[in-house]
């Protein structure tokens, strides 16, 4: 199954989302994911027909204006996108600055998706002003207008009067959520957090989020979260509180391409970390946890090793 990703973006769980929807019960009226990005949970869980209806929210404004427009006009996005795509070539390196000096004017759609195509591991950055200010990957032109219009048609067909959106901070989205939705946290990457952190409009704290998954728990929301991983033994970011009483299971995320570079063959596992009453759900339907779980030795830790390969 060819899942469509019209936004290209750096962190996308893309590659590891079916693994993710394996701990995620096999029908759901609402899955709610307040770190959007592209939504990657959310378009496979679409496709999947997992869940009804869909909350995508993130803090950056012009990610959710692109989102409207891929959702409700894809017509005009698509339309526009391929008029921005068509009138680099033959400028490529020249235009790319040219169109991010006009989209940090004037915010437009169009210009945000060209910009996120082409620009180095489709990587939001800013300046210290707000502006975008990734350079162009010269190696590549961004998907071909045909292309584009595929995963645009597509995402709008599967996400149309299905999807709220929003760019609300977290916090206000999760104290909306009820015991009906469930949630799939993707926040910033912790090695970027903090007040100097360029990457994101949305400011993260990791004692303020866990008091926001600990409020979450006390309300029996189910949610997952994927925040730290590992590279080998090397381990990245900080783990979640066991007081939050969480379940931890790895994601294999396949070959650290850094490792492979200096000659080492090296797997990545991201953590994924299961609420109780995610976990409790699951045990009752018998989805990915509850077999992990009878094949696991480490229960007692609620730290379960997942062999998922991707
Ligand atoms: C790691 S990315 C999510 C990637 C996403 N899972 C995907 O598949 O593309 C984290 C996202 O959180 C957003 N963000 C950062 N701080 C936020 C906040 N305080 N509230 C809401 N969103 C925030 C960023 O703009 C970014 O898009």
């Amino acid at each position: 199954m060819r899942v469509p990703q019209p936004i290209p973006y750096q962190g996308s769980k893309r590659k590891i989302a079916q693994e993710i929807l394996r701990f995620f019960p096999p029908s759901t009226s609402r899955i709610v994911e307040p770190f959007a990005g592209s939504a990657a949970i959310s378009i496979a869980a679409a496709m999947g027909k997992r869940a009804t209806n869909f909350w995508i929210n993130d803090a950056h404004q012009p990610l959710i204006t692109l989102w409207k427009e891929i959702i409700e006009r894809p017509h005009l996005i698509s339309e526009r996108y391929g008029s921005v795509w068509e009138a680099q070539l033959g400028k490529e390196r020249d235009y790319f600055n040219e169109i991010r000096c006009r989209f940090n004017e004037s915010a437009d759609p169009a210009d945000f998706l060209y910009l996120l195509a082409r620009c180095v591991k489709a990587g939001v950055r800013f300046n210290s002003k707000g502006e975008f200010n990734n350079s162009p990957d010269n190696r590549r032109k961004g998907a071909r207008p045909e292309e584009m219009s595929w995963r645009i048609f597509t995402v709008s067909k599967l996400l149309k009067q299905r999807a709220l959106l929003s760019s609300h901070d977290y916090k206000k989205v999760l104290r909306a959520c009820t015991n009906e939705d469930l949630v799939y946290m993707d926040p910033p990457y912790q090695g970027v957090c903090g007040t100097k952190d360029n990457r994101y409009v949305g400011r993260f704290d990791h004692d303020e989020f866990c008091s926001s998954l600990d409020e979450l728990v006390r309300r029996n929301v189910m949610f997952a979260v994927s925040y730290d991983g590992r590279t080998g033994s090397k381990f990245h970011g900080v783990r979640l509180p066991k007081t939050l009483d969480l379940t931890r299971v790895e994601i294999c995320a396949g070959r650290s391409t850094q490792a492979t570079l200096l000659g080492r063959s090296q797997t990545t596992f991201e953590s994924l970390y299961i609420s109780p009453s995610l976990l409790s759900y699951c045990e009752q339907t018998r989805c990915a946890v509850a077999s992990s779980r009878e094949l696991n030795p480490m229960e007692n830790h609620k730290d379960l090793f997942c062999s998922i390969q991707t």
